[in-house]
């Protein structure tokens, strides 16, 4: 489709994608080239849950208290700054974009993220930005684990990213080492197997829930990827321009 019908279709009907998948799947990578390609904003929900623990952190909150750490969601003051090329998180008067990523968060934060009360409250919240960019003529691309399946289950193009785990360990290697060294890949190996079993207890994001498509990228290039997703989104407009 010419980017200008594509622009004009968004403008009028909205888009709303949903995209889950592993760590090292490419998810980030891909959702926010698609956001800036699409002239649509960019929800990594896992910033979120990032931002949470460390809030909860700062405040002193004891993670493994449930219910303390879900009334902290509620009183979070975060900011969420959806710009795919530039996104940045800030909670009341510190930035958190970077300290977020640090590994005492990576080593936390599938505490909070099992927390059942607060996935609650995330899911409520963060379906609420993306439908409320879809009523602005405009558009989100979520990325995360639930993000086909409870946030937003009725979003126009649902997409379930996966990768062989040989691709997604150097992916995920590259990202916090900047090079495959054997040590690294080893270390990341370890990191990324006990996040994925603790984050698969509360979500299923290896097997696509009815009607979610699955794109593989273990052999696909970044575009070929992006190229992919942009044929449902295109498929999404022309079905729902056909229908109005
Ligand atoms: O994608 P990430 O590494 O930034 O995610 C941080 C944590 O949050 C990770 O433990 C997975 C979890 N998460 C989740 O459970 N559901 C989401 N929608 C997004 C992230």
């Amino acid at each position: 489709m010419e980017d200008q019908r594509r622009a004009e279709l968004i403008a009028r009907q909205g888009m709303t994608i949903a995209i889950d998948g592993p760590a090292g799947s490419g998810k980030s990578t891909i959702s926010k080239k698609l956001a800036r390609a699409l002239g649509i904003g960019y929800l990594d929900t896992g910033a979120m849950y990032r931002a949470l623990t460390w809030f909860a952190l700062s405040e002193g909150i004891d993670l493994a208290d449930q219910t303390a750490v879900a009334a902290a969601a509620e009183q979070m003051p975060l900011v969420m700054h959806s710009d795919p090329d530039d996104p940045h998180y800030v909670v009341g008067d510190t930035e958190v974009t970077t300290a977020i990523r640090e590994p005492r968060i990576s080593e936390s934060v599938s505490v909070v993220a099992t927390n059942l009360p607060v996935r609650h409250w995330m899911a409520r919240e963060q379906r609420r930005r993306m439908l409320e960019a879809r009523a602005q003529g405009s558009g989100m691309i979520a990325e995360g684990r639930d993000i086909t399946t409870v946030v937003c289950p009725d979003a126009d193009v649902r997409i379930l990213l996966l990768a062989d785990p040989a691709a997604r360990l150097e992916r995920r290697t590259r990202e916090l080492y900047g090079d495959i060294a054997p040590e690294h890949l080893e270390t990341t190996r370890k990191q990324v197997e006990d996040r994925d079993a603790k984050d698969s207890t509360v979500s299923e994001f290896l097997e696509p829930a009815p009607g979610v498509c699955v794109v593989d990228s273990s052999t696909l290039t970044i575009q070929g990827v992006v190229d992919a997703v942009l044929a449902l989104v295109d498929a999404s407009l022309e079905e729902r321009a056909q229908r109005s």
